[in-house]
Formats: structure tokens, C-alpha cells, sequence
């Protein structure tokens, strides 16, 4: 069942939304070649703190960190610990934070310091899919006219999407219908209507689209060793654009020129 959301709840997802979003730009700024990942998952948790929010993250389905950290070949779900941060890797972010009964959940992938063109290229990429799949957010389009423009664009450039994690409703939980997966696979798919608050989240594969779980029961990889990216915003369909409640800047066009 998807919930819409009313003026009053709207106004409650915008606050978790940029909540969530000035979380994240902080700790994407802060990630830097030497440090910990446990450094991260501090400073976000502090970070989550001073804005007077909670961890949608922490305790659910029993994970143990504020954020989830997943470092060149890990997708998601990345558990913070003692592993150093090297120039060149690649660092997903994911934030989630309940705020007065909403929840905000965005995602970035960043350099540690710098990488090569090819890592840079993957990024762009998949930041490049996440707009496009948001451009799509309109009434009168379905579900799946997210899915398709972001798997072409993801695609066309040779890289792969992931099926087994896909993006969702969200609201007063994490995890709402409907699934906004990163692939084209059915044809039977919700219309879009205004009030619906989305995740939209590609992760892309460099290599192939296969991954698995780790040992510790959360990271998930590339099953060829790949690098992989992701990127997530969490927007509002409304009657016209839609309104992308995780961008301090609350751009629309930006990135989909
Ligand atoms: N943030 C993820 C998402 O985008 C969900 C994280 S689940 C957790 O849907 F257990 F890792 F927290
Ligand atoms: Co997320
Ligand atoms: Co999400």
C-alpha cells in the first residue's frame, strides 16, 4: 500500500529530508586518506546528534553503525571498523535519520583525496543515472520510467545496475511501498502520483551486476571484485517538478542539464 503524504507530512519529510542531507555533505567533506572508518561512523553520529535526529540505521534488523560505509568493491551495508582509508578509494555514504517521526535517507560516494578517471568516471555515471531516474518523478509517468532511465543511462556506459537492492517508498518508515527498483522488470507498475515520497538509488557495478553478502552478515559486494558506486536521493513527486528533499540546494535540473 503506498502512503501519500499530506501538506502536513510533506513539511515533516522536508525536515528529515535536509537533516539528512546536511549530515551527509558534512561527512563527505570530513572523509580524508588515513582515517579510519570508525572515525566516520563518530563523526556522523555526533553530526546526527547536534541536529537533534536519530540513526534510521542503527538497530535495525539489528545493524550495529549511525551510517553505512562501503569502501571500493563493497556496494552497501559497509560496517564501520578498523580498516584505513587510502588515497584513490572509493567511500559510500549512506545517511538515514529519523526526525520528528519522518525519515530522510540519501546516499554519496566520494574519493578519499582523489581517484583515477575511471573511478571518476563511475561516479559521475551513477550520480548521472540517480537525476535521471529523479527526472522521471512526474505524474502520468510509473515506476518503472525511473527504473528505465536510470538502467539505459547506467548501460549505455557499460557499467551495471544491482537487482538484488532496490530504492522504495519512505515516510514515517525507511522502507515503504512502493519498490523503485534500478531495472526495468515488470509491467505492471504504480503510477506515480503526487504526495509520494521515494528513495531513488542506483548502485552501480563497474563490472558485473552480480554481488554477495560477507561473512559478517552486512557487506554487500561485487561478486568479480569490482568497484561499485551509489548514489540516493529522497524526493516528493508534486503536481510539477519533483521537489528532492535530500539537496540543501534543492535543485531539480542541476545535474540533468
Ligand atoms: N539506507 C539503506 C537504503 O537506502 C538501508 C540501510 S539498511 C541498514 O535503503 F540496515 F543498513 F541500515
Ligand atoms: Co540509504
Ligand atoms: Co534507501
Amino acid at each position: 500500500m503506498i502512503i501519500l503524504k499530506s501538506e502536513c507530512d510533506q513539511e515533516g519529510m522536508r525536515a528529515a529530508g535536509r537533516i539528512a542531507a546536511a549530515v551527509l555533505d558534512e561527512v563527505a567533506a570530513y572523509v580524508t586518506p588515513g582515517m579510519t572508518t570508525r572515525e566516520i561512523e563518530k563523526y556522523a553520529a555526533a553530526r546526527i546528534k547536534h541536529y537533534g535526529a536519530r540513526s534510521a540505521f542503527l538497530g535495525y534488523k539489528n545493524y550495529p553503525c549511525h551510517l553505512c560505509i562501503s569502501v571500493n568493491d563493497e556496494v552497501v551495508h559497509g560496517l564501520a571498523g578498523d580498516r584505513r582509508l587510502e588515497f584513490g578509494d572509493l567511500v559510500s555514504l549512506d545517511v538515514g535519520v529519523y526526525y520528528n517521526g519522518f525519515v530522510g535517507d540519501t546516499a554519496r560516494t566520494v574519493p578519499a583525496g582523489g581517484c583515477s578517471p575511471e573511478a571518476q568516471n563511475l561516479l559521475d555515471v551513477t550520480e548521472r543515472a540517480l537525476w535521471e531516474g529523479i527526472r522521471q518523478a512526474v505524474p502520468g509517468n510509473r515506476v518503472v520510467d525511473i527504473s528505465r532511465a536510470i538502467q539505459e543511462t547506467v548501460e549505455k556506459h557499460g557499467y551495471s545496475v544491482v537487482r538484488e537492492f532496490v530504492g522504495h517508498g519512505i515516510g514515517r518508515a525507511m522502507h515503504e511501498d512502493p519498490q523503485v527498483p534500478n531495472f526495468v522488470d515488470t509491467d505492471r507498475s504504480p503510477r506515480l502520483r503526487p504526495g509520494m515520497t521515494l528513495a531513488i538509488e542506483p548502485m552501480v557495478n563497474a563490472g558485473r551486476a552480480g554481488v554477495r553478502v560477507l561473512s559478517d552478515g552486512w557487506t554487500v559486494v561485487t561478486e568479480d571484485g569490482s568497484l561499485s558506486a551509489h548514489f540516493e536521493h529522497t524526493i516528493l513527486v508534486t503536481e510539477g517538478e519533483p521537489e528532492v528533499l535530500t539537496c540543501l540546494d534543492r535543485g531539480t535540473s542541476r545535474k540533468t542539464e
